[in-house]
């Protein structure tokens, strides 16, 4: 199979970047706050969320300047959570993405802020959106629900309660479901908005989206332990000094990497559904299950 991946994410990881700093370089606000919103913005990622919007758009052969708006918007919040993930009330962390975390450099009122800035600002990107006002409504309301208690917040929330006590797997796999796969769901779901895909079409990217967030999250929690600081850009062996409940806490690391494969397999399997050629999110899966970042 060729590898079609790698040159997509080459040409349009930089048309994102310069989308997403232009969307908060020309905002009317205090300069220290832009800066730090601007420092966890600019300090990388791999962008996986945007190049998601783009993938969908891309294999119903849609624009993809509409995509690098909403991934913009998702990247920021993904951006905002993992400011306050990185607060001391939270996972108290002081590397992120190779560098000093958010509060680090500028406090905890500034990172906090800056969070709470990247968060709103996400909704205002998408409301302005140049497309029918229909679909610009449900992506604002895709992304709330995403985002929100009944999604990413909500997932948070549950994955600090297992460090009080080991989670089942039930439990595990609701948090996973939450904290981590539902903005990547709205990574792909959006991109079915955008390109207005049949609804049987739209269901099976949902499907292989919830088995993504999965296979997204077991393989974090897996680098957490197999990966070293400076390969991840964020310190490694947070979840066992926090006696975080992990897959590999609860189903030991092969345990973990079998779910990884099954999880993997399922996401594939769901492509099948689609008419489309898919082949490119076929090698964003593969990239999830292989990377070592
Ligand atoms: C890290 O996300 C936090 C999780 C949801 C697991 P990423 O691994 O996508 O982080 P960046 O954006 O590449 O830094
Ligand atoms: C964070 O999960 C998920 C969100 C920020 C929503 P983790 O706490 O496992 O992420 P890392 O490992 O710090 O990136
Ligand atoms: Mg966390
Ligand atoms: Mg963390
Ligand atoms: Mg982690």
């Amino acid at each position: 199979m060729d590898n079609v991946l790698k040159p997509f994410i080459e040409f349009n990881i930089p048309a994102i970047e310069q989308e997403m700093y232009q969307l908060v370089e020309k905002i009317q606000a205090p300069a220290h706050l832009k800066e730090s919103m601007l420092y966890s913005l600019k300090a990388g990622g791999k962008r996986i969320r945007p190049l998601f919007v783009a993938a969908v758009c891309e294999m119903y052969k849609q624009p993809l300047a509409p995509s690098y708006i909403v991934g913009s918007a998702v990247e920021m919040i993904h951006t905002y959570s993992l400011i306050h993930d990185d607060l001391p009330c939270m996972d108290d962390d002081e590397l992120r993405r190779g560098k000093p975390t958010n509060h680090v450099v500028y406090g905890e009122a500034l990172a906090t802020l800056a969070g709470d800035a990247l968060n709103t600002l996400a909704f205002g990107v998408l409301a302005r959106l140049d497309i029918p006002a229909e679909q610009r409504i449900e992506l604002v309301d895709l992304l709330s629900v995403a985002a929100g208690a009944e999604g990413m917040v909500g997932g948070q929330i549950l994955d600090m309660d297992g460090e009080q006590r080991l989670l089942n797997l039930q439990e595990l796999e609701t948090v996973h479901v939450n904290k981590t796969g539902a903005l990547l769901r709205f990574s792909i779901e959006s991109g079915a908005v955008l390109a207005n895909a049949p609804e049987k079409e739209r269901r099976a990217l949902v499907e292989y989206a919830h088995h993504i967030g999965l296979a997204f999250q077991i393989q974090d929690d897996i680098l957490d332990i197999e990966g070293t600081s400076e390969q991840l850009g964020k310190t490694a062996g947070k979840d066992v000094a926090s006696d975080k409940s992990t897959y590999p806490a609860l189903l030991t690391l092969e345990g973990a990497k079998e779910k990884l494969t099954h999880h993997f397999e399922q996401a594939v399997n769901a492509l099948g559904k689609i008419e489309t050629n898919t082949v490119l999110l076929e090698q964003l899966a593969q990239y999830i299950v292989k990377r070592s970042n």
